[in-house]
């Protein structure tokens, strides 16, 4: 089994806490929701989307870079696969400020795959570990990888450990583990994340045979209980598609995984703060939508789910006064 190797001081990536954390999503984790989902909790640490070194390099970085401070903790996720690339968006990141910079070896969709990003990278764990050395090189905010389990063709236990090994060799102390093998023909992203069966077991095994390594577990996790039970064996735990659609599940992150005694915050306080950002939003030319798709969650299991969405997502884009539609929205959470 691997050899234990000794820590660097430097750019660990064990500064920044990922005992919790809400999984990259793109399309989903923008910067309108990071900004409802810091209302809701504050230790939570929190991805942006996958941007590539193409885009970041080549197109306008401040669009992508772009975020609110009360956003951080907040770690920036690269797809890339040249190093130098890699390490140029790693300084961009690290002057706009970002507390991590995470590389995606997990997507699987077609159109990265052909620009070798994503999940088709495990195949080549030696670039990887270039491209991890790289942007260490270029930077000192902690740099950490989020991957599967394997893809297809290569997905023996021996594979990931020597993935994870040579990608360790290169520095990288935290590891986010999709606990599912990506299939690389054939699926889809979405079935990608739904078909190939989940593996706790393998990622377990995992931490167990790289103790020194932080290692995050990630796919299919929907409670506070069941994080509590991985958090057991694990040194985090991250979130995807529950976060997003149940945010209020945030809501007592703080006091249940980090032991913090501040009052839980209400779904009604949480929208009475997003409105100002709403407004400023508004009137810097943005649409009300733009951030309130983001929140069509928070309603979830009240009667008047139904409507709060409703009122978001489609009677918002018909109405004179979409703030009028918002404020009837927060009506139906009054006291919740
Ligand atoms: C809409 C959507 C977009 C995603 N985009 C990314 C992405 O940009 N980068 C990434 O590493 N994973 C991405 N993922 C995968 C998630 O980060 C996560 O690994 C996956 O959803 C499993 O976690 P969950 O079961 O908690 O959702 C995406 C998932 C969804 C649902």
């Amino acid at each position: 089994m691997p050899q234990k190797q000794a820590e660097n001081p430097g750019n660990s990536g064990n500064t920044v806490v990922r005992r919790f954390s809400v999984a990259p999503m793109m399309d989903w984790t923008d910067r309108h929701c990071r900004f409802f989902l810091r209302l809701l909790s504050k230790q939570t640490l929190l991805y942006t989307e996958m941007v590539t070194t193409g885009a970041l390099l080549h197109n306008d970085a401040h669009r992508f870079l772009r975020h609110d401070a009360s956003e951080h903790p907040l770690a920036l996720q690269l797809g890339g696969s040249v190093p130098a690339d890699l390490a140029a968006c790693a300084r961009l990141a690290e002057d706009a400020g970002y507390d991590e910079v995470n590389l995606n070896v997990g997507c699987p969709s077609d159109r990265v795959q052909n620009n070798m990003i994503g999940a088709c990278l495990m195949a080549h764990p030696a670039l990887v570990a270039d491209c991890v050395k790289a942007m260490r090189d270029a930077v000192s905010t902690p740099v950490t990888v989020k991957h599967r389990i394997g893809i297809n063709g290569r997905d023996s236990y021996a594979e990931l450990c020597d993935f994870v090994g040579q990608v360790r060799e290169a520095g990288c102390r935290s590891f986010t583990v999709h606990a599912r093998i990506a299939i690389l023909e054939g699926l889809s992203p979405k079935e990608n994340r739904e078909v190939p069966p989940l593996r706790y077991e393998v990622a377990a095994q995992l931490k167990a045979d790289f103790p020194d390594l932080e290692i995050v577990l990630n796919g299919g996790i929907k409670t506070l209980e069941e994080c509590q039970a991985h958090l057991e064996t694990f040194d985090g735990v991250m979130l995807g598609r529950e976060a997003y659609h149940n945010p209020y599940l945030l809501a007592e992150v703080d006091q249940r995984l980090f032991g913090s005694d501040a009052p839980v915050v209400s779904r009604s306080e949480v929208l009475a703060q997003l409105r100002p950002y709403i407004v400023a939003h508004m009137e810097s030319g943005g649409a009300m939508h733009h951030v309130t798709r983001h929140i069509l969650g928070l309603a979830q299991g009240f009667k008047g789910a139904r409507r709060f969405r409703q009122l978001l997502s489609a009677d918002i884009h018909k109405a004179a006064q979409p703030l009028a539609v918002f404020d009837q929205a927060v009506e139906l959470l009054q006291g919740r």
